[in-house]
């Protein structure tokens, strides 16, 4: 199945410069991926929404080299980062196989994110996405002769081997990673945007409010909360009750049910939390504050009768989920209560990419 992603190019047109550049969405997963094999094959199935205004942009520049080896360096809204360089070296041994040109240019990557760098909010799922689109558009330059929609597969499928939720960063709206019996054309090795056409106009036009509870860095890395999967006691049930998540969202993603809907994804949420916190070691990541908004959000709908969810990603972020009839009343409440247990006070408004 790999062998589709070996690049076909055969002429030696490398003797040139030049640039590329890409806009990729971060998203967030409703069924969750958490838990992974060798090379980035997820353990289950995953689903996520795809957000308009949190993005990284990506320019790819390229000269070309005699000297063997990868040369990449990456800037930072024009600044030199050391730090993710060795994150973009290992992604390129890993995709060598697949773009045997890595080696004949030297890189500079500049990147920049809509978002802060310090609000928690992952930024390797966008960057990741928009370097494989870039890295995608540097083949085609050199003779790729691929079709616009094997480009986007191609671009998931690097964008995979990066970081695995990068992969569902590369389309837009609801995107499902990971192959499954109930989904056809589902694939461990790339995205598929779901068709839009089996989605109720309620889940369409949804707004997704980050509460920035804890900026910073984290305490436990994806990558470390991962492999905490392997030898985990409830491994081989969450993902198959991850998997049989995605089966019952997909009914409900049809019929509208937005109590279902709630119920089911804020379980997501929990049962994510729930297994680290059962890791060995165990930890948590939610913070006092994710915990006191949870319990107003709770408290919220038995009030009102309104429908705000919550999601929670590896971190002790919250993001709240919304249908737009309702954003009215709800973006009132998230001032005049929630507001409160963000850092400094801060949240980042966005709501749902359908292209
Ligand atoms: C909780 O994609 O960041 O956000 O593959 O190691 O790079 P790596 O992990 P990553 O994990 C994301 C986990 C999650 C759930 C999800 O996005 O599905």
């Amino acid at each position: 199945m790999e062998q589709q992603f070996i690049s076909r190019i055969t002429s030696s047109r490398k003797n040139v410069s030049g640039r590329f550049s890409a806009k990729s969405p971060s998203n967030i997963a409703l069924v969750k991926y958490w838990g992974k094999r060798d090379p980035q094959i997820p353990t289950n199935s995953s689903i996520s929404y795809t957000l308009t205004h949190s993005f990284t942009s990506t320019e790819l520049r390229f000269v070309p080299k005699q000297s063997a080896g990868f040369d990449v360096k990456v800037f930072l809204d024009g600044e030199l980062n050391e730090g993710f360089a060795p994150k973009i070296r290992t992604f390129f041994k890993r995709i060598a196989n697949y773009c045997p040109f890595l080696e004949d240019f030297s890189f500079e990557v500049h990147t920049h994110n809509s978002f802060p760098h310090s609000s928690g909010i992952a930024s390797s799922a966008s960057g990741l996405s928009a370097m494989a689109i870039c890295l995608v558009q540097l083949e085609q330059s050199l003779g790729g002769e691929l079709l616009e929609e094997e480009q986007l597969k191609k671009a998931s499928f690097l964008a995979r081997l990066g970081s695995g939720s990068a992969c569902r960063s590369v389309y837009h709206g609801l995107v499902e990673w990971g192959e499954n019996s109930f989904m056809k054309g589902s694939s461990d090795l790339y995205a598929t945007p779901y068709p839009p056409a089996e989605i109720h106009e309620v889940f369409k036009t949804f707004h997704d409010t980050i509460l920035l509870i804890h900026e910073g860095q984290k305490s436990v890395s994806s990558t470390v909360g991962h492999n905490l999967m392997n030898n985990h006691p409830y491994a081989d049930l969450r993902f198959q009750l991850a998997n049989e998540n995605l089966q019952k969202l997909l009914i409900i993603l049809k019929s509208g049910d937005l109590a279902a809907f709630g119920e089911l994804v804020e379980h997501e949420a929990m049962s994510l939390h729930a297994v680290m916190m059962m890791s060995s070691p165990a930890y948590i990541l939610m913070q006092p504050n994710t915990v006191a908004v949870l319990h107003k959000i709770w408290e919220y709908r038995q009030q009102t009768g309104l429908h705000l969810f919550f999601t929670l990603d590896a971190g002790a972020n919250v993001h709240l989920l919304y249908p737009s009839a309702e954003a009215e009343a709800i973006e009132t409440f998230i001032d005049t209560e929630l507001k409160g247990f963000c850092q400094n006070g801060n949240y980042i408004k966005d709501v749902v990419n359908f292209g």
